[in-house]
């Protein structure tokens, strides 16, 4: 087992719905600790820098669009096997097929709309800490 970060947004429907307090119980009762934390409001500039890998595709737009509608937060999460442990807490991209009591599950209802992120890999985690936190913001 490996002690790792990852990194997490709840996106603007979940925050929207008032779902921070109970994505975050489910992210601590998963074992994953929250290291850094903060609430921002994305600009477009922003979310196609964030989301670059995916320019081109048939739902980016709408993913940009999306993604600047309202507020979101982002967070830093630590723990044994954070990445897989907390793509497996998000369940499926698409929240109607991810699996019942997950967060997609729970608090998304579609796409773009699938209440949060998640980084996919070790090298997608070091890019999107960085593109949010300095190093003194996460608690080490
Ligand atoms: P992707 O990186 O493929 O999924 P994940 O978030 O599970 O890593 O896609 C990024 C986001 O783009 C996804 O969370 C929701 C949105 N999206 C759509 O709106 N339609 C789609 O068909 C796909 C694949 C993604
Ligand atoms: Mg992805």
């Amino acid at each position: 087992m490996v002690r790792e970060r990852t990194f997490s947004i709840i996106k603007p429907d979940a925050v929207k719905q008032a779902h921070i307090g109970a994505i975050y119980h489910q992210i601590e009762s998963a074992g994953l600790r929250i290291v850094a934390a903060k609430m921002l409001h994305l600009s477009k500039a922003q979310a196609e820098g964030f989301y670059g890998e995916h320019e081109g595709k048939p739902f980016y737009d709408a993913l940009i669009e999306f993604m600047t509608q309202g507020p979101i937060m982002v967070q830093v999460l630590e723990g044994e096997n954070a990445i897989e442990v907390y793509r497996n807490l998000m369940g499926a991209t698409d929240p109607s097929q991810a699996e019942a009591g997950t967060l997609r599950a729970n608090y998304g209802s579609g796409m773009p709309a699938n209440a949060t992120h998640g980084s996919d890999s070790a090298e997608a985690v070091s890019r999107e800490i960085a593109f949010f936190f300095s190093d003194d913001e996460i608690i080490g």
